[in-house]
Parts: C-alpha cells; sequence; structure tokens
C-alpha cells in the first residue's frame, strides 16, 4: 500500500463514520407520524376555539378527529365513539336530526351511545371518557 492508498482509505472510512449515524437515525420510527394513530391510555385534545373544531361549540355539532367521533350531546355534555364502523370499517357520521350515528356504506344506524340500532353493524362503537377543561376537550382512549 502506498501513501496514496492509505489517504484514500482514511479520507473513505471517516466519510462512512459520518454517515453511519444519520442513516440509523432515519431507520428510527417517528412517533409524531404513526399513521395508527394514537392508541389505548393515550388523550386526543381538541381545542374548541380552532376553527376545526368550531362545530363542537353548538349542541349537535360533531367533529371526526383521529378515527374518534366527538358529538357535542348539549347540557354541555360531549360523547366520543369510534368512527369506524363494526361492520367493514367504514367512517359513521352523525345525523344530528336523527340524534343518532349513521353508516353511510350499508345503513347501520348506532345510538349516541354507540349501541346498535339497525345493523348489519354486529356490535357496538367503542366509547371513550370526554372531559372539558377550559376550551380543551380531552379523549382519553
Ligand atoms: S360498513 Fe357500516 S354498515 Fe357496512
Amino acid at each position: 500500500m502506498n501513501r496514496r492508498d492509505l489517504i484514500q482509505r482514511v479520507l473513505l472510512g471517516g466519510a462512512v463514520l459520518v454517515m453511519v449515524p444519520s442513516v440509523l437515525d432515519s431507520c428510527t420510527k417517528d412517533s409524531t407520524t404513526d399513521p395508527a394513530g394514537p392508541g389505548p391510555g393515550s388523550k386526543i385534545n381538541l381545542d374548541l376555539t380552532l376553527p376545526a373544531n368550531a362545530a363542537l361549540t353548538s349542541t349537535g355539532g360533531s367533529v371526526v378527529s383521529q378515527g374518534i367521533i366527538v358529538i357535542n350531546s348539549g347540557g354541555g355534555n360531549y360523547v366520543a365513539l369510534s368512527s369506524t364502523c363494526t361492520h367493514q370499517g367504514c367512517t359513521v357520521a352523525y345525523n344530528s336530526g336523527a340524534g343518532n350515528i349513521q353508516c353511510p356504506c350499508h345503513g347501520s344506524i348506532y345510538a349516541t351511545t354507540g349501541n346498535v340500532i339497525q345493523g348489519p353493524a354486529p356490535r357496538a362503537l367503542a366509547s371513550y371518557p370526554v372531559s372539558l377543561s377550559g376550551n380543551i376537550l380531552s379523549i382519553s382512549l
């Protein structure tokens, strides 16, 4: 090995050492972009002052966020249910006129408790506790 080969090898080795941490870092999981969304034990906080959540400031208003349908049921009460139909997974929607939750795919209807009123949905929507502190609505998953 001559002097030129030695210098090339040292420079190449240095370049590899510089690149390895950035390559490894790109393989780590970024929890802020988890496509599965929040899991059990976590919370979803909705700021009622944000335009995206404005519907929740009126009785009968609803918002779907992160797989949860949140409904202002009146009297300062809120309901949070899974927005995923238990039949085949379509996203359900709150019908404030009828006071129930409907699936657009095959017509299942749920009560605001999550219970099935009309199939083919085989079981109730999952329900989650909701609390309001100031303008922040917290849903405990
Ligand atoms: S997916 Fe909702 S009724 Fe079929």
